[in-house]
């Protein structure tokens, strides 16, 4: 996917004197390094840092060189070769100060090997699978000169109208904040500063996924001890585990923006958290300070923004601009320019660029000949990633896995999308080298292959809908369109399915129906689909969907209608091979859903953590006054932690070493978990706790620890949790984290639904 070149890219900026060099002070001292560059810089060159500039294919080299010469850009991102940049950094080197640039990507889940989506990784709950995509991303995209990514993700998502949903971890505090770390902690490496790794800046700070209505760039109200409970947690974690940088949201927050919001990115961020790293506005943010309307002009916006502690701009020309003027007019100090500065170069230094500007891109005589090399990708590892992060959600009669001797028609607009597979943020990810489904089972089938492949609908008949999905694409329309009528495709897949003995069907969302910008105002699997679906249905042939999508769907009527279900998100450049393997039972499944799975688009938000209520909902007691929709079934259709596997697991004999907990003790938590079926398998055992009484209504139940646990068919294991008084702290009225005595109830499943129950007390 294309990304717009929003803004004029020169800015030519007043000469002012030139400072005489001083003595270097010694690389090994950070501070003294820094100061002593800082004393050697002009104003000019100072705000040439804040500069981040995105370099698309239209830009005219030379002249960005000139200004890179000049000192008047601090670093670009979106070019991501070792031969794009390299010119680039020698432009630095001839600058007067010499201070090189750094070349940041959105890396998200993969860089040129694209992984799953970011929510597909969740669904994992595999911590090592997850640190290996991230490491491997790092890999990948030092070695093609990238310093820095816009990454990870960790805006917690509970309304999946938000097409960003696709980027994050879910719905959940915990595993989201447990993944942030794991992610930062991947793509640092043994440090920021070596060769193979590069800096994470966490994004988007903050709350961006609790935008109003799940529309995208909307506003977030609310409350402060949601956010301190539920919302921020992830960037802390994120930022706790060192992440270098943090990129800030383009939502405003209880009516402040946050790229002007002090409070957040001065009190919370840096003196609350004591944050010490850059802190990057999103793409031309600095100037949507006049749209929120809370600057009159560009030089307000550019006041508000660095005031607040924005250290570089993303592809505006406003600090440029307006930051002499005001600093001459005294409406901001030289200390604000300067902490920003600061923040950059250190942030560089960091990144190890100053003892080495060319760590990441080498020398041109090792530059790969083939940048899209397939010895460039890592082929094995994104299959064992993807295939340990798709979800089993029905499995009627053992359909699944399939025989491979039987005869499958395979069929849906999904089946051979390789661009699709790759879902939104592919960073440099090429849908050629990417496995589609059809290519997967094809492989697996070898020589006795009797796959019938049929399209059967295209993702969309809605003409509007699909011009909107293929709006940013100028080389090739992203979603092809089949141009038969929709009954002939239906037909032809008919007919493949009556020939067949079991029926795959590729059904759900093109990548860039969950992406940026592509909030959706129902959760259904596109119309003409579903007609597919219901006339495969009707031929009496056991049905197989495989759902690709980067949000949760309703699947209401499609739960009744398949035999099995599996969800795999868009599962990256091994996804076909992977889904392949879960299909014919080469893997078994041992995913879990990391975002509930809503009947309706009406029930949102159907997260699992909710606050306790008054009048509670009674199952099989309707219309009593409780808290309901009276035309459907309360609760959802498939509950956070969800996720089925061709063996079955009992939980039983659950146990706690004592019903009381001292505040400096420790308590045991277990449970017997056994592989009852025929299959060696994975399963995640899941610890929730309420709070059963406190001075703040707290949550019906809160996720507090994991285990994946392997257990050979008939084995099992004792699965041991422990419980501090940490667990049990919360955000009260005040602010104040603290755990309060009294009645706490411990669950543990193999969902958040379906668990046993014990109760001890904090003394
Ligand atoms: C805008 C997106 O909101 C952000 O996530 C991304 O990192 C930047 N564009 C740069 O591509």
């Amino acid at each position: 996917m294309k990304k717009l070149c929003l803004l004029g890219l020169f800015v030519s900026l007043a000469s002012h004197t030139v400072l005489a060099a001083t003595t270097p002070a010694p690389i090994e001292n950070k501070d003294a390094f820094i100061s002593n560059l800082m004393k050697q810089m002009t104003l000019d060159e100072k705000i040439g840092q804040l500069r981040l500039i995105s370099i698309g294919p239209e830009m005219p080299r030379e002249m960005i060189r000139k200004e890179i010469a000049a000192g008047n850009i601090g670093g670009t991102f979106n070019s991501i070769t070792r031969s794009e940049n390299r010119p680039m950094q020698d432009a630095a080197m001839r600058s007067r100060l010499k201070i090189p640039m750094f070349f940041a990507y959105d890396v998200i889940h993969g860089h040129r090997t694209i992984f799953p989506i970011p929510l597909a990784l969740a669904s994992s709950w595999d911590m090592d699978a997850i640190g290996r995509s991230g490491r491997i991303a790092a890999q990948e995209a030092a070695a093609d000169s990238l310093d820095i990514t816009f990454a990870p993700m960790v805006d917690i998502s509970r309304d999946p109208r938000w097409g960003r949903t696709s980027e994050g971890f879910g719905e959940d505090t915990y595993l989201v904040s447990r993944i942030a770390g794991v992610m930062v902690k991947a793509f640092q490496g043994t440090g920021a500063n070596a060769a193979d790794s590069i800096m994470a800046s966490v994004k988007h700070f903050a709350l961006y996924g609790a935008v109003e209505g799940g529309r995208d760039y909307n506003v977030v109200d609310m409350s402060p001890v949601k956010m301190y409970q539920d919302y921020l947690p992830p960037y802390r974690a994120a930022i706790d585990a060192g992440a270098g940088g943090v990129m800030v949201a383009l939502n405003s927050i209880n009516g402040v923006p946050a790229t002007a919001n002090t409070w957040l990115m001065n009190d919370l961020l840096r003196k609350e958290w004591g944050f010490k790293g850059l802190a990057v506005s999103d793409h031309g943010a600095i100037f949507e300070l006049i749209k929120h309307g809370v600057a009159r002009d560009g030089r307000e916006a550019a006041k508000l923004a660095i005031k607040a502690g924005i250290d570089m701009s993303m592809n505006d020309t406003l600090y440029g601009k307006e930051l002499p003027g005001l600093l001459k007019a005294g409406e901001i100090e030289q200390k604000d320019i300067d902490n920003a500065v600061r923040e950059v170069l250190a942030a560089k230094y960091d990144m190890g660029l100053f003892k080495d500007p060319y760590l990441r891109i080498g020398k041109a005589e090792d530059d790969p000949a083939d940048t899209y090399a397939e010895s460039r990708l890592h082929r094995a590892e994104a299959r064992d990633v993807a295939r340990r992060s798709l979800v089993l959600l029905k499995n009627q009669g053992d359909t699944l896995p399939l025989k491979k001797t039987a005869k499958i028609a395979l069929v849906g607009p999904l089946a051979k999308a390789p661009i699709d597979m790759m879902g939104s943020w592919a960073a440099a990810g090429r849908p050629a080298q990417s496995v589609t489904l059809f290519d997967g089972m094809t492989h697996a089938l070898g020589a006795q292959s009797t796959l019938i492949y049929a399209r059967g609908a295209n993702i969309t008949d809605d003409k509007k809908i699909l011009d909107y999905l293929n709006f940013l694409n100028f080389d090739a329309p992203e979603v092809v369109d089949d141009p038969r009528p929709a009954n002939v495709l239906i037909d032809e897949a008919v007919k493949a399915a009556k020939d067949a003995d079991v029926v795959v069907a590729a059904v759900g969302e093109s990548r860039g129906m969950s992406h940026e910008s592509s909030s959706r105002t129902d959760l259904n699997i596109p119309g003409n689909q579903r007609e597919l679906i219901r006339a495969l249905k009707a031929t009496g042939k056991p049905l197989v969907l495989v759902l690709m999508n980067g949000r949760p769907l309703s699947i209401l009527e499609e739960k009744e209608q398949a035999d099995a279900i599996l969800e795999t998100w868009f599962s990256g450049t091994e996804g076909g091979n992977a889904i392949a393997d879960v299909l014919f039972g080469d893997y078994n499944p041992s995913g879990k859903l990391p975002i509930t799975v809503p009947r309706s688009v009406g029930q949102i938000p159907t997260y699992y953590n909710h606050l306790s209520i008054g009048r509670p909902f009674t199952p099989g007691k309707p219309g009593n006054y409780t808290s309901q929709y009276f035309e459907d079934t309360t609760g959802p259709l498939f509950p956070f932690g969800y996720g089925l596997s061709y063996t079955q697991f009992s939980l039983t004999d659950m146990a706690l070493s004592s019903t009381t907990l001292n505040k400096t003790g420790k308590l045991d938590a277990s449970v017997v978990v056994k592989n009852t079926g025929k299959r060696d398998g994975e399963t995640v055992v899941q610890l929730y706790i309420q709070d059963v009484t406190g001075s703040m209504i707290r949550p019906v139940k809160e996720l507090k620890n994991f285990q994946k646990v392997l257990l050979k068919a008939g084995e099992q294991k004792v699965v041991h949790f422990t419980i501090t008084e940490d667990d049990l702290k919360f955000y009260n009225a005040q602010l104040k984290y603290a755990a309060e005595p009294g009645k706490f109830n411990v669950e543990i499943g193999l969902d958040s639904q379906d668990v046993t129950q014990q109760s001890f007390e904090l003394l």
